[in-house]
């Protein structure tokens, strides 16, 4: 057995997940429990709700975790856990779990970005990407074009951000408008392969700098759904769909080219799975498919780059719902 493990954990929002890393990047163990039935029927997720069925997960998601990686607690050298930014109440179940383990076993504990988490799917083994790259962070939550330096998060700069809607929201909110399921990004995903991406021509909004803005791309497909009314809606469904992707998919995927001129391109976070967006970027790296959604893989990845607060000191750590 590997010793020196870093145990990760994440719980920023309708995920529970543990993974097991070694301190070279070799993903030992990786498991997500998802919550999206859960929160399905109400469109979206409830936080409330989110908070509870963590605290019913993470410890059995733990001992999975360990199991499937043929360790116990001995092998475990620290233990890196999402603080912040996130749903506060489901960061609180993790962070809680996370101090209780690291104090009675007297393990370092090391407070993870999520946003370097995703990030830092990219320097687990074998992709292994070595910095400087320019990323696109694309999620539910968020929209970033990053300049990444170094694999440490302190020196990652801001290029552009979304002024409004994440790209991730913005497929889920289409989707919703289309009547498909929840999270929608992989439904439209999969419905768009049917479409035509040329049938309708949605507007791709051009800020200055490198923002981002998709709340008008969102009223265009309502007002083009009210317009068709029900019936047609369905008999065009897949061609709504790949029309909108494919909106969606020009504005990330023309920025992050200009923003990293000849430089290297890499694409992160639950967006970074979108088939059409991976087929836009041929030249970038891309998380693996696996690794784009949230789990604590690529928070044990990041853990590794990110300082260790010895015990009892990291008892007063909070967690934070804003990017800091
Ligand atoms: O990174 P992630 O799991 O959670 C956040 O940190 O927000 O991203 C979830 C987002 C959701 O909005 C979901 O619809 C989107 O990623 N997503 C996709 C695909 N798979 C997940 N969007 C487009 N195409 C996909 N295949
Ligand atoms: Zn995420």
């Amino acid at each position: 057995m590997v010793s020196g493990l870093i145990l990760g954990l994440e719980t920023s929002c309708d995920e529970t997940a543990a993974a097991l890393v070694t301190p070279d990047g070799v993903l030992k163990a990786n498991i997500v429990a998802s919550q999206a039935d859960l929160h399905a029927r109400y469109g979206g997720v409830v936080p409330e709700i989110a908070s509870r069925r963590h605290l019913e997960l993470v410890s059995p998601v733990i001992e999975e975790t360990l199991a499937a990686g043929g360790a116990t607690l001995d092998d475990v050298d620290a233990i890196a856990v999402t603080a912040g930014p996130g749903l506060i109440g489901a960061l609180l179940v993790g962070l809680s779990a996370a101090k209780a383990l690291a104090w009675s076993r007297g393990l370092p504990l090391i407070p993870v970005e999520h946003l370097h988490g995703h990030v830092a799917s990219l320097y687990l083994q074998p992709t292994d990407l070595q910095p400087p790259f320019t990323c696109l962070l694309a999620s539910g939550g968020h929209t970033l074009l990053l300049d990444v330096p170094d694999r440490g998060w302190e020196h990652v700069r801001i290029l552009g951000r979304t002024l409004d809607d994440a790209a991730g929201e913005a497929f889920d909110k289409g989707a919703r408008l289309l009547g498909l399921g929840y999270p929608g990004g992989a439904e439209i995903d999969r419905l768009a392969k049917h479409g035509d991406p040329e049938a309708f021509a949605f507007p791709v909004a051009r800020l200055a700098g490198f923002d981002f803005s998709f709340s008008g791309l969102k009223t265009a497909l309502l007002y083009t759904v009210r317009d068709l009314g029900p019936d047609a809606t369905e008999e065009r469904k897949a061609d709504l769909a790949a029309s909108y992707q494919h909106a969606i998919v020009r504005a990330l995927s023309e920025r992050v080219r200009e923003a990293a001129g000849d430089g290297p391109i890499a694409i992160v976070g639950g967006v970074a799975a979108n088939s059409a967006l991976r087929a836009a970027l041929p030249e970038a790296v891309a998380a693996p498919l696996a690794l784009c959604t949230d789990n604590a893989a690529m928070i044990a990845s990041a853990g590794r780059y990110s300082p260790r607060l010895s015990s009892p000191a990291f008892l007063g750590l909070d967690a934070h719902s804003q990017s800091l």
